[in-house]
């Protein structure tokens, strides 16, 4: 059978939120340290500690947004541990992760910096599991009050004149479980109290993210839709000013987390068979259940879609690497993992009119990683090269796409064959991108562009190899990377074209 794509044009012309392809670097194992900061005496190159051949990988990804530093760290960490000088900062333990030493040598203005030299806008995770509020009014008062202030005068002493542009911050994570073990109901009444003292500085307003739901955890958004913030206007427009500001609770976007994986049995990153191929498959389109779930509840409570959803905190989670430390949650990255990473994409994309943002756990050398680091060396991922394609959706208007398509059986059970999303840039380009979920089948497939343009000319790069568990390693660093795919043929506005077994395909049309 031959799966048909038919492509649409929208009204509502939605647009794909760069913030999609957003990143996450937590102190957890060696993402920070060694992954990113090597300090400035290194042997290894860099630019004021952050390691120059990292800083120039990730930059082809055009990277949207960095949230950090946690994570689970974020709710045991005190931002005033990580300025001033170097040598007179505490070293603490990092209870979550190892329970190693963390000598908070990388902290607010290093990260900063590193998103300055990623051009990446930052994502700052506050402490609510065991900070104050002051201390969290003061974290924002330090990064951007351009005034006269203590906290802004500690940030001159340390060296930084004028303050940095945040908008993202996240009121918590995970108050659930490891920011508290908190029930719902008592996270809604600190999230309105917390998010009131995040005050507006400057003329980029915070974008406030509350704590959401673990998976299929319903009664959470329920609760903190209905109660963690106020959507009726309490005074009339003329009267609300700067000193009203603070009198309605905020909630600008509301966090999902969801990982591809088996909690009752972490299985291996590469070695696998069959049946851990399509049970990943499987794991990783519960992510389009959830968005429909929790996004019909958000509809119920806001209408109107103030309210966004942030998935920040997703990928894939297998048991570490032999002989690593299993608090460093260092894996290794396969063929498999670039298809969880095509697949939940195009689930983000398709839900682009509440999914505002997303970021894939984690940047470097954690979990669902871009990049591995061994020493000097550093390796990219299949996951990079996913993120690398799908750059063209980056702010792209989405073109709701109906796929048919058969099924990929295995045993008794069976996902979909193709998993699809496309969108159309600002120079009328038109992108496919397809993941072939079948490990042993390529698939014929009939794109119809009609009503969207006319086209004449179709290109496209593929990500694919021989083996569902090829990866790169450090001894042969370019085993499975993108190639052009020149296959495809068009005519009349319709793409014609095979794509292989177990691949992640990007088609441009123009
Ligand atoms: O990404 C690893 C951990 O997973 C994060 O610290 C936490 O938020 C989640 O449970």
């Amino acid at each position: 059978m031959t799966s048909i794509i038919n492509v649409h044009n929208s009204e509502k012309k939605e647009v794909i939120s760069r913030h999609i392809y957003g990143h996450f670097a937590e102190h957890l194992g060696r993402c920070i340290y060694e992954g990113i900061w090597v300090g400035e005496d290194s042997p290894i190159p860099n630019t004021r500690g952050i390691r120059n051949d990292v800083v120039e990988a990730l930059r082809k990804l055009e990277i949207p947004n960095l949230r950090w530093p946690g994570g689970c760290f974020a709710d045991e960490y005190h931002w005033k541990d990580g300025i001033g000088p170097r040598e007179d900062r505490p070293s603490i333990i990092n209870n979550n992760w190892g329970k190693v030493v963390e000598n908070n040598h990388f902290g607010t203005h290093e990260f900063l910096d590193l998103c300055e030299q990623l051009d990446t806008e930052p994502y700052i995770c506050g402490n609510v599991g065991s900070g104050t509020v002051q201390e969290m009014q003061e974290w924002i008062e330090y990064i951007t009050f351009d005034g006269k202030s203590p906290m802004a005068d500690l940030r001159k002493k340390n060296g930084r004149e004028k303050p940095w542009k945040l908008k993202y911050f996240g009121i918590g994570n995970e108050n659930w479980g490891c920011g508290g073990k908190m029930k719902v109901e008592y996270y809604a009444d600190l999230y309105r109290r917390y998010q009131n003292f995040v005050r507006n500085y400057s003329d980029t307003p915070i974008y406030k993210i509350a704590v959401g739901p673990s998976e299929a955890d319903y009664h959470w958004t329920e609760v903190m839709m209905r109660e963690g913030t106020d959507r009726t206007e309490p005074f009339p427009d003329e009267v609300v000013t700067d000193i009203w500001e603070h009198h309605r609770p905020e909630m600008d976007g509301i966090a999902l987390h969801y990982y591809t994986r088996n909690r009752a049995n972490y299985d291996s990153a590469t070695e696998f068979t069959e049946d851990k191929w399509f049970d990943y498959m499987k794991r990783t389109l519960v992510m389009e259940e959830l968005i429909e779930k929790h996004t019909a509840i958000m509809d119920k409570y806001d209408p109107e879609k103030t309210v966004d959803l942030i998935v920040d905190e997703w990928g894939t989670w297998f048991k570490v690497e032999p002989g690593t430390n299993p608090g460093f949650l260092y894996q290794q990255n396969t063929l498999r993992d670039a298809l969880v990473a095509g697949i939940n994409l195009n689930i983000f994309n398709n839900r682009c009119d509440r999914v505002h943002m997303a970021n894939v756990a984690q940047m470097i050398n954690v979990l669902q990683a871009m990049i591995l680091t061994e020493g000097e060396k550093i390796i990219l991922t299949p996951s990079y090269h996913v993120f690398e394609m799908y750059k063209v959706h980056h702010d792209a208007t989405l073109l709701p796409v109906s796929v048919d398509t058969g099924t990929y059986e295995y045993g008794e059970d069976s996902v979909p064959i193709l998993n699809v999303s496309a969108s159309q840039d600002d120079s009328g380009k038109v992108h496919i991108s397809v993941c072939n979920l079948d490990p042993n089948h390529s698939e014929e497939i009939t794109c119809n562009l009609e009503g969207i343009g006319s086209f004449s000319s179709v290109s496209g790069r593929i990500l694919t190899a021989e083996a569902m568990n090829e990866h790169n390693t450090f001894t042969d660093p370019n085993r499975i990377e993108t190639k052009a795919f020149n296959e495809a043929e068009l005519r009349d506005n319709v793409v014609s074209l095979t794509i292989p077994s177990k691949s992640v395909l990007v088609i441009e049309v123009q």
